[in-house]
């Protein structure tokens, strides 16, 4: 513990140097001790002391880290690892190497003003979504700091920069309680803030009745005067304006829904990126032809049952955790189902499994372990009992054995414990708990009739290998292994419920 704390104390000046040079001005250092260094960058609301407890609250305030209140002495070792996959989750959502520790990039970037809207979600939060392409605004207290007219200027440019991505009017109307939008300017000492960090200056809540508090107490920044002044207003509206559509943050830090409000000099202001656009239109389900389409009356035009890009068509690998949900990978996100039916949009695969590939090319669970294989290497991880959370597995990832000479394409469990990886048309019998393959083979061999380009199996009773689904990208198969026989076949299109839009209703 001793030695945590030097440790964070060492880095912690390092990052004050850095923090100086990046161009922040009015940085006073007390002299002595690092660790009461009062920051005063920009205002005074900064973290006095970056020690281990505030960086455990930063990551549990904005999603890295589950705020699990049990202090069993048994469990410290294990809340020390989480708090490491967290920080390490923070990291690659900053983009920024995967340490673990707490050095001078990542002090610096969590010592930066940002948006009290989590970063990262729990799974089994859903969004919700507008159903009219109308909304009304209206703002109950103004900033003292900047003119109201000035005010209007940029929050009506903030609107116009989603309005251009999907069709949605907002109406500004002269009352708070018949608004589907309300935006005030209020006091960080007001309870709004609801960050033990008070770094956070500003948050918004989605859709179906949305608030935005913006901190009046800010410098605020408009136009182009903008990083010796203050913070960029526009930014910081246009940002929650996004939230209130039903967007998250973007790891992208030239996004507009990048959480971290403070740029250093030389940084671009941020912009809608396409990956926006692309995100936003997905949530709503309008393909980029539709845009120029005038809608053509209040309630109608964003259609959620056709053409679903929320929703699996082409998937890359898909195996089922322990606790019976699937996992459905494409690409760099991840489909949570459940018994036919899609639970949530796709997500990034780290949000739900910490320190994960950024794609998965096959995947098998046996047991509680679950295996990613991502090229080489090989993720493995378990649900905690508790809250049915994924962690690392311990000794994970590891190296394929070099005597698999292919890169696997796909894998299915056995009954007994180990996992069949192929490629083409060779087949490796894989043990996980020796890491070593015990048998290698012809795939037609062993196991005809297997559906061509397969990709991934789940066994359809757990422990069995009698029956399987089997998946190829686009079609599910019922596959008996003991007849060596395709059973049935059907698209992910017709097997897949995929109505959660639907669930929000107005
Ligand atoms: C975590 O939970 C504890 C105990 O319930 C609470 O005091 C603390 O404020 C919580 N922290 C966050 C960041 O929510
Ligand atoms: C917003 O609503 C409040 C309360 O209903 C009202 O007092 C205020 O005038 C409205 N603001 C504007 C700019 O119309
Ligand atoms: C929405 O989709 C359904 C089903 O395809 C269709 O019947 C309906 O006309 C569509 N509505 C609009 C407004 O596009
Ligand atoms: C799975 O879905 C079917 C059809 O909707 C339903 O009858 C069955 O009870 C569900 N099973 C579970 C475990 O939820
Ligand atoms: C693994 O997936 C990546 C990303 O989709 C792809 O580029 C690569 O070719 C895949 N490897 C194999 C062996 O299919
Ligand atoms: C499981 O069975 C396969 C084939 O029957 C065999 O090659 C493999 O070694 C077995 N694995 C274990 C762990 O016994
Ligand atoms: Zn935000």
């Amino acid at each position: 513990m001793l030695l945590l704390s030097l440790f964070f104390a060492v880095i912690f000046a390092i990052a004050v140097k850095g923090c100086v040079s990046s161009g922040d001005s009015g940085a006073a250092a007390s002299d002595h001790d690092p660790r009461v260094f009062n920051l005063e960058l920009k205002s005074d609301r900064r973290p006095p002391v970056l020690n281990e407890r505030f960086i455990e609250t930063y990551l549990q305030t904005f999603g890295y880290l589950r705020n699990e209140s049990g202090h069993d002495t048994s469990e410290v070792e294990n809340s020390k690892e989480k708090l490491v996959n967290a920080l390490k989750s923070f990291q690659q959502f900053m983009g920024i190497p995967g340490t673990g520790e707490v050095d001078a990039q990542t002090s610096g970037l969590m010592m930066r003003k940002r948006c009290g809207n989590a970063d990262i979600h729990p799974s089994s939060e859903t969004l919700g979504l507008w159903k009219k392409n109308v909304l009304t605004w209206n703002i109950t207290h103004f900033p003292k700091t900047v003119k109201e007219s000035d005010l209007r200027e940029q929050l009506h440019q903030a609107f116009a920069a989603w309005e251009i991505v999907i069709s949605m009017d907002f109406v500004e109307v002269d009352r708070a309680d018949k608004s589907d939008i309300v935006i005030s300017f209020e006091d960080s000492e007001n309870d709004w803030q609801r960050d033990p960090t008070h770094l956070t200056i500003a948050r918004a809540s989605g859709p179906i009745s949305s608030r935005v508090w913006i901190s009046a107490d800010e410098h605020w920044g408009t136009n182009n005067e903008l990083e010796q002044t203050g913070t960029d207003l526009f930014n910081v509206l246009v940002h929650e304006i996004g939230h209130v559509l039903g967007m998250r943050h973007s790891p992208d830090s030239g996004s507009m829904m990048h959480p971290l409000f403070e740029r250093t000099m030389n940084q671009q202001r941020p912009i809608v990126t396409s990956d926006d656009v692309e995100r936003l239109r997905n949530l709503y389900n309008v393909g980029s032809q539709d845009v120029e389409k005038q809608p053509e009356n209040d309630a109608t035009s964003l259609n959620e049952t056709t053409s679903n890009n929320n929703c699996p068509k082409i998937i890359q690998s898909a195996t089922n955790a322990p606790d019976g949900r699937w996992l459905v990978f494409k690409e760099d996100k991840v489909w949570q189902t459940l018994n036919h039916t899609v639970m949530t949009p796709p997500i990034e695969i780290f949000q739900v499994l910490p320190s994960a590939p950024t794609y998965v090319n096959a995947s098998a669970t046996v047991g509680d372990l679950m295996v990613l294989i991502s090229d080489r290497q090989i993720f493995g991880y378990r649900q905690t009992k508790r809250n049915g959370q994924f962690e690392p597995a311990e000794g994970y990832p590891k190296e394929l054995h070099s005597r698999v000479l292919f890169y696997p394409e796909a894998a299915f469990p056995l009954a007994n414990g180990s996992i069949i990886l192929l490629s083409d048309n060779v087949f490796a019998t894989y043990d996980l708990e020796n890491n070593a393959p015990t048998f290698l083979n012809d795939k037609n061999v062993y196991f005809p009739n297997l559906p061509e380009n397969l990709i991934s199996g789940i066994p359809q009773d757990a422990g069995s290998d009698n029956v399987y689904w089997m998946f190829t990208d686009t079609d599910i198969y019922e596959y008996d292994a003991r007849i060596q026989q395709i059973l049935n076949s059907e698209s992910y299109t017709t097997f897949f419920t995929c109505d959660f839009v639907k669930t929000f209703n107005n």
